[in-house]
């Protein structure tokens, strides 16, 4: 079966159950600043989940485009990509459990047909200190339904310990059975929602005889051990608790929340043992073969961190939120894929000039039919591949210029390269030359002087200490964007830091000028200038504009004190202090002050950093406003 026939049983089984078909919503979150992207199907769908009206009812399916920047790193197991699409189904309050698991393992053995006997099930296995009972409704239901195919289905603890044991069943701790958009329960803030998850595996089957050769070897093999033989191709996530202070509140309506990845379950029903090998990857992975002339099967991650990144770089690019390749937040990302994209690709000596369209122009005809708005975006898409690569290639030019210079001493003969890490920090942060790109180099000169290669080891131990310089930077240098992914490159500039002190001052005035309603929900700052969004209804007036501005310019020119303490989360409220994304901190938290203790102008949860003095900000002026979605306001200003 391909995965288009896939993709319509999907819509068509919920739809015959009661279910409305609705679109995937934009990778790009609208109205949410905690993420980059959208990451999951319950995403764009938070506030139905948490109770607001849905205008197509309680039951809804969809196969909403994805991206996790977090997974860059696995890509190259047979199982994970960084952008995935995500088939649903969701009860806003409606059906539960019993419905729910009836109705995905019905759809996974009858409407597609996959062999009963090598499904297998987790369920939660409870936690008292959050008060989270045992998920046993699940268990009971899940033994019904294994029931009727004539399966066996005991339920078994401990199967990290202790193997299969012949189970059907397992139960797992909230690593793996709890879903939230910020994992475990106790990273949850408070007002996020979550729940436990029941999770569907396949097993590959043990001829493979992936354990043995995993990592994995010497611990018993179960369905979440990581060695590959079990993959998860489904998840029922039961979204009923909402974060409050100290506790799990039952929210006010129970949910269900089922993603199932298409790319996983297109690979075992095709019989494959790699996503990459399927009908959704073949014609991307065939012209990374004639580009390069040679076999996938002798180069494989080269191969699928190649198709994966261009994918995903196309699918960015190609929303109709579209996001151009930059130096922060999303378009840092694209940068980032596309240049780790023509890596790979010199790697396996791919010289053709703009070779990156042509993979890209691939994947624009596979999924245009699914996704029109590729085809519509193609020319903002190519344009901007092609500007990356020219782009990348006078990096690498200059990079290995200044290489060369700093290196022109080396002769292969450093035991400690990572004496180094240093100078290859500057080399990255002046000229964006990759880190990766400098370990070859050396390595090459390594050889070419005979001296011993650079192991993995010693790879990764100078990449732990590359991270940690960057992370130093980042420090003495944080923006909002940064941090938001993990080796993110914070603009470090000075101009960026007085931005940011001006956000808070901006704050202050708004809700002095507007009302103590407003509230930051999202902000964004260049060297150029500061984006803030907030939440208003109506337009500000232009008198309203000009108080605000007068209210920050006597700000800065009465030099108010800029002071910040640490202090626990209580204790910030306590003192009024504001902070969208308050609990995330943990915690104690940094309360950053502007004007005296008592009587401040300003006071924020932040993680900083900010300017010593504000008298030095400048002169500070909105230059637009606009809407950015229901009941939030944008505005951007800029510091003279
Ligand atoms: N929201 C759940 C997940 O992403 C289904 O796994």
């Amino acid at each position: 079966m391909g995965s288009k026939e896939l993709r319509n049983k999907f819509l068509k089984f919920f739809e015959e159950r009661g279910h409305k078909i609705i679109p995937s919503a934009s990778l790009i979150p609208e109205n949410d600043s905690t993420t980059l992207f959208t990451g999951s199907g319950m995403q764009p769908l938070v506030p139905y989940l948490m109770g607001e009206p849905h205008s197509q009812g309680k039951r809804l399916v969809d196969i909403q485009k994805s991206f996790r920047a977090e997974d860059i790193e696995e890509v190259g197991d047979n199982r994970h990509t960084t952008f995935f699409e995500m088939m649903g189904n969701w009860s806003l309050g409606d059906y539960f459990k019993k419905e729910q698991l009836n109705w995905i393992f019905e759809f996974l053995v009858k409407e597609i047909q996959l062999d009963p006997k090598r499904l297998y099930v987790s369920v939660f296995r409870g936690n008292k200190e959050i008060g989270i009972e045992k998920d046993s409704k699940s268990v009971e239901i899940w033994k019904d339904i294994f029931k009727n195919y004539n399966i066996e289905a005991n339920d078994i603890d401990f199967a990290e310990k202790n193997g299969m044991q012949d189970g059907r069943i397992f139960y797992y701790d909230e690593t793996k059975n709890w879903w939230s958009r910020s994992g475990i329960p106790v990273n949850m803030p408070i007002g996020e929602i979550g729940g436990p998850d029941s999770e569907i595996f396949y097993d590959l089957g043990e001829d493979l005889k992936r354990h043995e050769n995993s990592e994995y070897k010497d611990q018993p093999c179960h369905i979440n051990c990581g060695c590959g033989r079990f993959i998860e191709i489904g998840n029922s996530v039961f979204i009923e608790f909402i974060r409050s202070e100290k506790r799990f509140d039952p929210l006010p309506q129970k949910n269900v929340d089922f993603g199932g990845g298409l790319e996983r379950i297109s690979m075992v029903l095709q019989g494959k043992n790699n996503i990459f090998e399927t009908d959704l990857f073949i014609n991307i992975i065939k012209k990374i073969e004639d580009l390069s002339g040679l076999k996938y099967a002798d180069n494989m991650s080269a191969f699928e961190v190649i198709a994966d990144h261009l994918r995903a770089a196309t699918f960015i690019m190609g929303d109709d939120k579209g996001v151009m390749p930059s130096n922060i937040d999303q378009g840092y990302i694209v940068r980032r894929l596309i240049r780790r994209a023509i890596r790979y690709g010199r790697q396996l000596d791919i010289k053709k000039d703009l070779w990156i369209q042509e993979v890209s122009q691939v994947i624009i005809d596979d999924y245009k039919s699914v996704y029109p708005e590729l085809f519509k975006n193609s020319k903002f898409i190519m344009n901007n591949l092609e500007k990356e690569e020219i782009k990348f290639g006078k990096t690498l030019e200059k990079g290995l210029k200044e290489f060369e210079k700093l290196f022109s001493h080396y002769k292969g003969d450093f035991k400690e390269f990572y004496l180094e890490v240093e100078n290859l920090f500057n080399l990255y942060q002046t000229y964006g030359f990759p880190v990766e790109l400098s370990i070859e180099e050396i390595n090459k000169k390594r050889i070419q002087y005979g001296g011993v290669p650079i192991s993995k080891d010693m790879e990764e131990n100078f990449l732990n200490l590359f991270q940690e310089e960057i992370k130093k930077h980042q420090e003495l240098s944080r923006t909002a964007a940064a941090g938001k992914f993990k080796g993110g490159l914070a603009d470090t500039s000075e101009q960026t830091t007085k931005l940011h002190t001006a956000c808070h001052l901006l704050l202050a005035a708004l809700r002095k000028v507007l009302g103590n309603h407003v509230e930051q929900k999202g902000s964004n700052i260049t060297a150029e200038r500061l984006r803030f969004d907030f939440s208003h209804s109506e337009k500000l007036t232009n008198e309203q504009i000009k108080e605000i501005e007068e209210i920050v310019n006597k700000a800065i020119k009465n030099n108010l004190p800029i002071t910040f303490e640490e202090m626990s989360l209580e204790d910030a409220k306590k003192q009024g202090a504001s902070g969208v994304f308050e609990s995330k901190y943990g915690e104690k938290v940094k309360v950053y002050t502007i004007g005296e203790k008592d009587n401040f102008f300003s006071k924020e949860i932040c993680g900083g950093p900010h300017v010593k003095s504000i008298g030095n900000l400048g002169y500070f002026k909105i230059i637009k406003q606009e809407s950015s979605g229901a009941g939030i306001r944008r505005v951007k200003a800029i510091l003279e």
